[in-house]
């Protein structure tokens, strides 16, 4: 079958975000659109020509036409080997995973992570690397760059292939191999975690689960997983469905769009864990009974008790969170005489530190969590690591957490989303905190005095790439941290994230409800930026 040569033109704003090139369904739709960003990344991985790529996505609309339009291109430009999950699904995790297992040249992801799905709602498409992580700055902005001077990509006249039953064929002179979507990651899950552990507190009888798959993509690996290996009860995994528009909910484990499954939680009858993932399975939300573990609390209590699994039993080399997650886990790290990195958003910053061997694990407010394992966060892997401290401390979710706070102190931690605020407003307000930066240290803001103020930037120490303008952190003589950034993941208008903690140290005020525990500065860092103002909104949208 001979390649089709294509003629075709630049689309502006082809450059990747935070976690690839997310749009509106319709602007993927539109022709030649997604095949030019496709064929950029042919043209600027000559690796994969003769090599293999890893194809799937999170099943959100679009996802099964994406698939067949790039399985086509990959057999036109000659990758040798396509290994593509059953149904076109792969959860981002599970991608990684087969990357690295199968010596993958990359992977193509399909997904927009926890935005919605549907024919008006959003698509996206990013590029993973041979060592099964984000692709860096360096080949993002070379496929970008690609993108803008594109004149012709490469196809094949053929008819779809059958992805719905598991089977080795061809395409061209291309090997499509439909893989089982879940079976090397259920494998990789089970060489970390003591499953028999496991099996035993589902066994028990008094112990009661529900994992909400939010109609997403970990459906299929949380119903093999937690239902069919482990033995939890059947219907444990609630909307285990994966469905196109992900019901027409907002595939995103926090506490406002999970909220039917923090109300399971609470009260005497509660459940004793609950958790739920995202759109493509990388994300998190940690329940207990009446007790919400904020994502870098958890990430500070898996680095306290890792060696309580087998996966992590040898202990950790080092921990690494991204700036605007709290400072929980630099006390552990410290505790554990083991080095802590603070790095810019977005978990493509993680992986040298993970390649080097430098940390172990590593986690984000925005509920990621991960380690060395593969390289990206992944959602289940964190229900497992805490069901199996669950099993091993034979405590609750609570008293595990409490113990924590006593342990090492209490990070007060909540995160203020403005979304979809007018681009000029969003920006004005970061030019404006920019500005008063240096004359910021020793002022007084509220009820405390500045001790630095920065624009955050970062210099990987692995191979000094350099990452400026990553958002305002102020940090007062106490410890605490207000910090602003807009973030690169909305589709629409801009978002402000406000971060605010505090550090208490002791025990007697740990039970606080952290927006009365915070609300001084949370009425600090909305005066001083002058949010209301600005953006026009009193309040924010989510609060986490
Ligand atoms: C994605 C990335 C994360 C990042 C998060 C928040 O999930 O994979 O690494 O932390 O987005 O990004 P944002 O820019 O929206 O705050
Ligand atoms: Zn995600």
């Amino acid at each position: 079958m001979e390649p089709q040569i294509i003629a075709t033109t630049p689309f502006e704003g082809q450059r990747p975000g935070t976690s690839g090139l997310r749009k509106k369904v319709r602007v993927f739709q539109q022709p030649h659109y997604l095949e030019n960003f496709v064929q950029a990344i042919l043209d600027t991985r000559p690796e994969l020509v003769g090599g293999t790529l890893v194809v799937g996505g999170d099943g959100r609309y679009y996802n099964r036409e994406a698939v067949q339009t790039i399985l086509r291109m990959a057999a036109a430009n000659g990758v040798a080997r396509v290994l593509v999950g059953r149904g076109g699904l792969l959860s981002t995790p599970a991608a990684s995973c087969i990357v690295r297992k199968h010596h993958a040249e990359g992977a193509i992801v399909l997904s927009a992570s926890h935005n919605p799905g549907g024919p008006d709602a959003d698509f996206g498409i990013k590029f993973n690397a041979a060592n099964g992580g984000p692709a860096p700055e360096s080949m993002t902005s070379a496929i970008h760059a690609r993108t803008q001077e594109i004149e012709r990509y490469l196809t094949l006249d053929s008819t779809a292939v059958d992805l719905d039953r598991i089977a080795t064929l061809t395409l061209g002179a291309t090997c499509i191999e439909v893989i089982d979507p879940v079976a090397d990651y259920a494998e990789l899950m089970a060489s970390l975690f003591d499953f028999d552990a496991i099996a035993g507190l589902f066994a028990s009888g008094g112990f009661r689960m529900r994992f909400d798959a939010m109609h997403a993509i970990t459906g299929p690996y949380a119903l093999e997983i937690l239902e069919n290996r482990l033995g939890a009860e059947a219907g444990t995994v609630l909307n285990a469905e994966a469905l196109p528009d992900f019901g027409g909910g907002h595939p995103d484990p926090n506490l406002t769009h999970a909220a039917a499954l923090v109300a399971m939680t609470r009260g005497a009858d509660g459940l004793d864990f609950a958790a739920a993932s995202d759109g493509d399975g990388d994300r998190n939300m940690i329940l207990g009974r009446d007790c919400f573990v904020t994502p870098s609390d958890s990430l500070a209590i898996l680095a306290a008790n890792a060696h309580l699994t087998p996966g992590y039993r040898q202990g950790i080399r080092g921990v690494a969170r991204s700036m605007p997650t709290s400072q929980a886990a630099d006390r552990v790290a410290e505790a554990l005489g083991v080095e802590h990195f603070e790095t810019p958003t977005g978990w493509k910053f993680f992986g040298n530190l993970l390649d080097a061997g430098r940390i172990t694990l590593c986690g984000e407010e925005s509920f990621g969590t991960g380690s060395d394992h593969l390289r990206e966060k992944d959602g289940l892997w964190a229900v497992l690591f805490w069901l199996n401290l669950l099993a091993a401390r034979r405590q609750s979710v609570a008293e595990i957490v409490t113990e924590h706070w006593r342990r090492f102190g209490r990070d007060y931690y909540t995160r203020h989303d403005y979304e979809g605020v007018a681009s000029e407003g969003a920006e004005g307000l970061m030019a404006a905190l920019r500005e008063q930066l240096p004359t910021l240290p020793g002022q007084q803001l509220g009820a405390r005095r500045v001790a630095q103020a920065d624009d955050f930037a970062y210099t990987d120490p692995i191979d000094g790439g350099r990452a400026e303008h990553q958002g305002i952190r102020i940090r007062f003589e106490d410890g605490a941290r207000i910090v602003y950034r807009l973030s690169g993941t909305g589709t629409e208008g801009a978002t402000l994230r406000v971060y605010i903690e505090r550090f208490e140290p002791d025990p007697t005020g740990h039970q606080l409800d952290p927006q009365e525990a915070l609300g001084e500065l949370i009425a600090t860092a909305r005066e001083f930026a002058g949010i209301e103002p600005r953006t026009g909104r009193a309040a924010p949208d989510v609060i986490t």
